[in-house]
């Protein structure tokens, strides 16, 4: 029994995994284990010799039991040490950088305008862009036969078969909104209309889909001297300079009287271009005096009311801040692209702390 004892113990303490464990437990006082044998052997010996060994066997399984009870807790434990020690993670550890994704150039440039004609008092106003004839054509005094309308490369949207009315258009420019916010609101107003326009053009400057701002106010006495402050106020906050010197150039646009197209004084040195000083001029859009007709449209009595308009590229700004070579890539979605001319959600613009801090 003593060897028993010592073997099974001996084994059990030195066992590696359960399934020894679960071994020796049939191995010894399993229904065929040695332990059990001794057990059977009880039967034929005499009372005495059972009396003495009786308790011993079971005092012995029980030992046993215990032992590998014991045992099967201390490989659990073992096992959970091990296993805290590899799955150990530290929590402490800063996480993986995310992508966040970044704002879109004409976004950005958008809300520069945006923030820089607030601060003169200008409100944002909003259109469709798919447009009626009436309001993108000839609400702006630019009737059916005009030049104007062949040279705008219109996209024209379907009518039904039968329906012999003007076809409706994607807005080939923001001045359609003029008319409808004068409609809607009268006069006096003082807005900018940011927005998507489309004309059929493709090549390095133009995109089929591209953005412009249109500028309008409306007062008893505004004139083209109010006009040309805002725009020299505008180009010199955008292009983050202390002075930008503004040209009108004589032009004709249907929809002022006279009209006006915007020159920003700049020069290129090296390439590159530096706004506000220098010999050359850079083209930003057109301008004028709305044309009585335009604001007889819009249900403003031009005997009262007088003020100016102006619309302005802005794609083209974005790629003359930002350095940005081909008008295309703004519109193909190119991750790198993105990544490269793209801002940080957080970087919104303000005048105070530097539109493009
Ligand atoms: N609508 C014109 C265009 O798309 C731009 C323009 C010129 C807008 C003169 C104006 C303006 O408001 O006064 O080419």
């Amino acid at each position: 029994m003593d060897d028993l004892r010592e073997k099974y113990l001996g084994l059990i303490r030195d066992a590696a995994d359960e399934s020894r464990l679960e071994d020796l437990r049939v191995q010894a006082i399993g229904k065929k284990g040695e332990v059990s044998l001794a057990m059977r052997e009880l039967g034929r010996m005499s009372p005495e010799e059972r009396q003495e060994a009786g308790p011993r066997l079971n005092a012995l399984k029980d030992e046993i039991t215990s032992a590998l009870a014991a045992k099967k807790a201390a490989l659990g434990d073992a096992a959970l040490e091990a296993r805290l020690a590899s799955e150990w993670l530290d929590v402490t550890l800063p996480p993986r950088p995310r992508g966040l994704g970044s704002v879109h150039p004409v976004s950005q440039v958008t809300e520069e305008i945006t923030a820089i004609f607030a601060d003169m008092g200008f409100s944002v106003a909003e259109g469709p862009q798919i447009e009626s004839d009436w309001y993108n054509f000839d609400a702006l005094n630019i009737p059916g036969h005009h030049p104007a309308r062949a040279e705008m490369d219109t996209f024209y949207m379907a009518r039904a078969e039968g329906d012999n009315r003007p076809p409706h258009v994607l807005r080939t420019h923001t001045s359609p909104v003029q008319i409808r916010h004068m409609e809607a609101h009268g006069a006096p107003c003082r807005i900018i209309a940011p927005g998507r326009v489309y004309r059929s053009d493709y090549d390095q400057t133009h995109t089929p889909m591209f953005h412009q701002v249109e500028g309008l106010a409306i007062d008893r006495d505004i004139s083209m001297a109010n006009l040309k402050w805002c725009l020299e106020e505008f180009a010199a906050a955008f292009f983050e300079v202390d002075k930008v010197e503004v040209r009108f150039r004589a032009s004709h646009f249907p929809f002022t009287e006279p009209s006006a197209e915007i020159d920003f004084r700049c020069s290129w040195v090296g390439g590159q271009l530096k706004l506000g000083e220098g010999d050359d001029w850079l083209e930003a859009g057109g301008s004028g005096m709305v044309h009585p007709k335009v604001l007889a449209a819009g249900g403003i009595d031009p005997d009262v009311w007088q003020g100016f308009a102006f619309g302005l590229g802005i794609d083209r700004l974005a790629m003359l801040k930002y350095g940005i070579p081909d008008l295309r890539a703004f519109f193909d979605s190119d991750l790198r692209w993105l990544r490269h001319y793209g801002f940080a959600a957080l970087d919104q613009p303000t005048l105070h702390r530097g539109l493009s801090a």
